[in-house]
């Protein structure tokens, strides 16, 4: 049987980065060309939902990409096809294809071939999750304008857990996420409405991930009631087609909360039961849930030691309950004490993973998986790998990288994170004499000690925000994660062409330079927050966003950097320190021991060192941070000047979209750069031998401006404002602030530095005299509600000519509760 099935049509939203990576943009000819001949219909070889997934997208990629209409069909045609089914299936008709049992579960061949007569295009599945992974290679093939007319190749995951997690709760909230509210959750329930997740399941089909965790490690106990369970079903229904299966992270604590029990002890025999109970519900309602994800014994979250039970116990009381069913448990290493003793140079919070699961190792169940993040604190800007990932031998394991940009500009900045996790996984662990090694890839994906599960975890938290993930550049992390997750050796470049390619299409100008600027942005990210391995240096108690420094200092979360007058670094030697290296094996340890042989990157995070210390570099300290934080807040500025050299040959709406995220990053990687320095430059008292950092010629304070009713504020922390301080106008009030100009006449860029607090929506504008020069208005909804550097926000405005005695003159009338504040104003000339 054969019927004609009309290409459904590009999306009408199609570049509001919703279709991300898969808008099947119709190809040029150039690119038809290189591709070859594709046949323009499908024969499916059996019939599933996953498997119609696969018919169907093929239908819409190529038929978008071709235009043209594709036939579909059940029975091999007169004519030739692209042949779809498992390898069951296909073999008998196409015997050039491999057996089944020559490939992993998951994955794939893409032939050529002739069948009764016919040349056919086979994508051919171990099972249906590869046919569809297959459907969606083979297209991304041609969307790429590979030559797919003499395919041959087999492909399969590097591991079987490839899986998002996302930390939705379920009032709609996103614990950091920062692109809108749930799409899952809304008022405590299921959303009625599905199909994001629906469209968000094909996206991550689209790359490889077979799982998804639907809800906050930080768990509602309730996900797991009856009352709940069916609305999970719901969810779990709409993955399905898209091979996603779902799971739910628990609340250890919830026999008592929940199951009336007054207990929640793993090795009671009621507890063992109300785990059994709830899972068998949740198997009821869905037949193929991954399994369980669990956060105990961390951050104020319940967990064993309540009763003097160990991780392991735990780990296995809710593995055995999942056992019968095929689910898994994946037990966060993630777990540390919060209320270190800071005064104490021996406590170190980087140990605790370590500390608390290399003894248990070999004591958890099968089916237990303990999953690591990548680094031993959380998520910084740089951190060393996980020392945990080469000290567990007999338990399985899992890496948790995260999407979200927590740490790392929380999707307002650039940061593509391809290149910071291939350095985990590609670092070598030396966990056996064997050579090549074993890079901490191996190690996860179970390869090395021949585990039988293990894998990638990434905390996506996509949320509402039409494009996903807020910053239209943010979403090369999702597509990243999954192809690293489903090969972890793709290079960097590669990932990043790929997507970039499938995201904006073929012009070479536009997939060089978004290429460039995501390979540089990490390196830029870093180099004007956190130095040398000491941290992101951000506010770590709330928002994980703007400078902060002193906020890790003289408490018990243990992300502490110890500067001081004399110098900065964590001592985590055996010599002298917390004894941290001793937890790698000796060999790589010893590298990290001593600091003539830490690279520079990572000097911070294992060794005290006076800001005089000379680095591998040949600067000191103190000269690499300073010199770090104008060299990354330049290339910040770049970003925005190689974005515009894109300007008409990308949509507009991606590129305005864009070029204002990376304008607002430029300005706030000023900002960024002004408090790490000045910082520094108080407390160590050694100047910038190249006498940038303190000095701001062309920039005038607010407080010393003329003003009317703005008054002065101090501003907290101190280096988050330029002199510490800022001009504040009350609740309601017009307020502003006059400069007269006495430089030379000409056309000048004025920045103002203001304050984009997230309780009202203030109108900013800049005068010349009476003349409006331009206003906008202040309305981030994020952040925080002071004045501070989650807020300090630059807004230049370009080309403004003046003369001697012109009065430059800033006006805000606030709204809301918001301060209007602002910081100061910088004319530089325009260039
Ligand atoms: C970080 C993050 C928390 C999160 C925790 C976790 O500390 O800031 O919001 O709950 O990690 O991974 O459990």
């Amino acid at each position: 049987m054969v019927a004609l099935v009309a290409a459904i049509p590009m999306s009408a939203q199609a570049e509001t980065g919703y279709d991300a990576w898969l808008r099947y943009a119709p190809l040029p000819p150039t690119v038809l060309t290189r591709v070859g001949s594709v046949p323009r219909s499908v024969t499916l070889l059996g019939d599933s939902p996953v498997l119609r997934s696969a018919r169907d997208e093929i239908v819409r990629g190529l038929g978008s990409m071709h235009a043209s209409t594709i036939a579909t069909g059940t029975s091999l045609p007169r004519t030739s096809t692209i042949l779809l089914g498992t390898l069951d299936r296909v073999r008998p008709v196409v015997p050039a294809a491999p057996a089944a049992a020559e490939l992993a579960p998951d994955g794939f061949w893409l032939g050529t071939a002739t069948a009764r007569g016919q040349a056919v295009l086979v994508v051919a599945g171990r099972n249906e999750r590869g046919v569809l992974y297959g459907a969606f290679a083979l297209l991304q093939r041609i969307a790429l304008g590979e030559d797919v007319s003499r395919l041959n190749e087999r492909q399969e995951p590097a591991a079987p857990i490839r899986w998002v997690n996302h930390w939705d709760n379920l009032d709609g909230t996103i614990e950091r996420g920062y692109a809108g509210r749930s799409i899952f959750f809304e008022n405590g329930r299921v959303q009625e409405d599905l199909s994001r997740v629906r469209d968000y399941g094909r996206l991550l089909a689209s790359v490889g991930v077979n799982g998804l965790t639907v809800n906050n490690v930080n768990a509602n106990a309730l996900v797991i009631t009856d009352g709940f369970i069916p609305q999970l079903a719901r969810i779990a229904d709409v993955l399905r087609p898209w091979g996603v299966s779902l799971s739910v992270s628990i609340d250890f604590s919830s026999p008592r909360r929940i199951g009336g029990l007054d207990t929640f002890d793993p090795l009671d025999a009621r507890v063992a039961a109300f785990w059994k109970d709830r899972v068998d519900a949740l198997y009821r309602a869905i037949p193929d849930l991954g399994g369980i994800v669990l956060k105990a014994d961390s951050e104020g979250r319940l967990g064993p030691s309540a009763y003097n039970r160990t991780h392991a116990d735990a780990a296995n009381v809710i593995a055995r309950a999942l056992a019968p069913h095929g689910g898994v448990i994946f037990y966060r290493g993630f777990v540390y004490d919060n209320l270190m003793d800071w005064r104490d140079p021996k406590n170190d919070r980087a140990r605790a993973a370590y500390d608390n699961f290399h003894p248990l190792d070999g004591k958890f169940d099968a089916n237990a998986v303990v999953q690591i993040k990548h680094g031993p604190i959380d998520f910084q800007v740089r951190e060393p790998a996980s020392p945990l990932f080469g000290a567990l031998r007999n338990t399985n394991q899992a890496i948790e990288l995260q999407i979200t940009q927590e740490y790392l500009g929380q999707q307002r900045h650039v940061c593509f994170l391809v290149p910071m996790w291939k350095a985990v996984l590609d670092f070598d662990m030396q966990a056996t004499s064997t050579s090549p090694g074993t890079p901490v890839r191996d190690l996860v994906s179970g390869r090395t000690f021949n585990r039988p599960v293990g894998g990638f975890v990434g905390v996506s938290n996509v949320g509402r925000d039409t494009n996903w993930l807020g910053h239209d550049l943010a979403m090369a992390n999702l597509y990243g994660f999954g192809r690293l997750a489903w090969n972890p050796t793709t290079s960097a470049r590669t990932i990043a062409t790929d997507w970039t390619t499938l995201t904006f299409g073929h012009d070479p100008q536009v997939v060089e330079t978004v290429t460039s600027i995501l390979l540089d942005s990490w390196p830029a990210y870093e180099r004007y927050t956190g130095p040398l391995g000491a941290g992101t240096l951000t506010d770590i108690i709330r928002v994980h966003y703007g400078p902060g420094i002193e906020s890790s200092e003289r408490n018990g979360w243990g992300q502490w950097h110890r500067a001081n007058g004399q110098g900065i670094g964590m001592d985590r030697t055996i010599a002298t320190g917390t004894g941290f290296t001793a937890q790698y094996i000796p060999l790589v340890g010893a590298q990290y021991e001593s600091t003539a042989s830490t690279p520079d990157e990572l000097l911070l995070f294992f060794h005290h060192v006076p800001y005089t210390h000379v680095l591998h570099s040949g600067k000191t300290v103190i000269q690499h941070i300073y010199d770090s934080h104008y060299q990354g807040a330049q290339e910040a500025a770049d970003f925005v000047k190689r974005w515009r050299r894109l300007d008409r040959l990308i949509d507009r709406q991606r590129y305005a979209s864009v070029l204002a995220r990376l304008e607002y990053q430029a300005g706030h990687a000023v900002v960024w750069r002004d408090a790490i320095n000045n910082w520094f430059l108080w407390l160590s008292d050694i100047a910038d031998a190249n006498g940038l950092a303190g000095r701001f010629p062309g920039r005038i304070e607010a407080e010393s401006m003329a003003r009317e009713r703005y008054a002065n504020t101090p501003v907290v922390p101190w280096e988050t404002a330029s002199a510490g301080q800022a001009m504040t106008c009350e609740p309601g009030e017009t307020c502003s602030a006059r400069h007269r100009y006495q430089g030379p006449a000409g056309t000048f860029d004025v920045a103002v530095q203001f304050f984009d607090e997230n309780d009202g929506a203030s109108r900013f504008t800049l005068f010349t005299g009476d003349r409006v020069i331009e206003s906008w208005v202040a309305d981030g909804e994020f952040g925080s509600p002071s004045p501070n550097g989650h807020t300090s926000t630059r807004h230049t405005v370009r080309g403004v000519r003046l003369s001697p005695d012109d009065e430059l003159r800033v006006q805000v009338t606030t709204d809301g509760m918001e301060s209007g504040a602002l910081d100061y104003i910088e004319i530089t000339a325009s260039p």
